[in-house]
């Protein structure tokens, strides 16, 4: 049995890899390397650089290497490009995507975990989400993501191919060896820890006055291991014979930019420079999981994801794997 990662050159995919090797499995890589980096897949697993919606290098991967299951992580992962670029969106995450399932289905791949987002859900009408909140996505890589659940739903009623759909909330932290490099950079955490290192003169703040405590926003920040471990069980799950399922991946805690800035200064111990900016357009006030159905199902819920422990984890790691880069915002 050997479980085929698309994406595993990625931030995510990259720790779910290093985890399925510790856990015993076989594992192969397909990537075609256009976000993710060729230095996160260990030599030791065979990487194939195709893009996933190469029917034919997926077919022949299938039957050379002897795949029974498949995690898909490859996707483009910015919201706001999204929104420029809708075409780029639907085309890479949903035409690709569309043909990498039909392709694992014709050479007999049973077992498929992907990786949704809480952007299916849109702007939330309450929190904490539970899995039956509607499912209306604000923004293109949200209805990419959202795609790809229906289809895969429609492939179980039709062919009986068995999924597990996981929608993260905010993905956050390192391992000791993997951690969050994108270019360009978006995302809270790493900014934040850019301006303690003076890579950034300031942290911008979109938003200083949202409907929360301290008018910053709030989201649900969830390790990178605590999410590798799922998908784990998500193919546990799937290889024993259950059915599918969705399922919200976080922690049910929420912090706001501010809190996640006073945690910052701690870890470091660094002065971090901010400006409050207008909102991100698209940017909800909250988004908090209701992670209950995920320890039901998979018996899974996060444990290394306290905000200290996230964001220590991120800093250790972007101290140890990247060279400072002073850049003006
Ligand atoms: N933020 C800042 N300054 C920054 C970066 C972010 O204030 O430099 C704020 C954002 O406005 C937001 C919060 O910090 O309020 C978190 O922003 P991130 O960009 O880190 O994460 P998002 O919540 O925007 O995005 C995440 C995932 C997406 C997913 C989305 C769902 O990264 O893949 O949640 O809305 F689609």
């Amino acid at each position: 049995m050997t479980v085929l990662v698309s994406g595993g050159a990625g931030y995510i995919g990259s720790v779910t890899v290093e985890q399925l090797r510790a856990a015993g499995e076989r594992v192969v890589v397909i990537d075609d390397l256009s976000r993710g980096q060729r230095e996160a897949v260990d030599p030791a697993v065979p990487l194939h650089v195709h893009p996933v919606g190469d029917e034919t290098a997926v077919r022949r991967i299938v039957e050379a290497e002897g795949i029974d299951a498949c995690i898909h992580f490859a996707a483009y992962a910015y919201v706001g490009e999204s929104v420029e670029q809708p075409g780029l969106y639907f085309r890479n995450n949903v035409e690709q995507g569309i043909r990498f399932v039909e392709a694992l289905r014709a050479a007999g791949v049973g077992h498929f975990v992907f990786s949704s987002s809480c952007a299916t859900y849109g702007e939330p009408e309450q929190v904490p989400i539970s899995e039956d909140h509607p499912q209306r996505p604000s923004n293109p890589y949200g209805w990419t993501k959202l795609l790809l659940e229906k289809l895969l739903a429609a492939h179980d009623h039709a062919h009986g191919l068995r999924s597990v759909c996981l929608r993260y909330f905010n993905a956050a932290g390192a391992t000791a060896s993997r951690g969050e490099r994108h270019d360009p950079e978006t995302h809270l955490i790493p900014n934040v820890l850019r301006a303690a290192r003076g890579d950034l003169s300031y942290l911008s703040i979109f938003g200083g006055d949202y409907p929360t405590p301290d008018g910053t926003a709030i989201r649900d920040y969830v390790h990178v291991s605590d999410l590798a471990v799922a998908h784990l069980a998500a193919l546990r799950h799937l290889r024993a014979g259950k059915a599918s399922a969705a399922l919200n991946l976080g922690t049910g805690k929420g912090h706001s930019v501010a809190e996640v800035i006073e945690v910052a200064r701690r870890v470091t111990k660094r002065p971090i420079e901010v400006k409050t900016l207008p909102r991100r357009p698209g940017d909800p006030a909250q988004l908090v999981a209701d992670p209950r159905e995920a320890r039901r199902v998979l018996g899974w819920e996060a444990r290394e994801s306290d905000l200290e422990g996230i964001v220590r984890s991120a800093w250790e790691w972007m101290k140890r794997a990247t060279a400072p880069h002073r850049e003006t915002p």
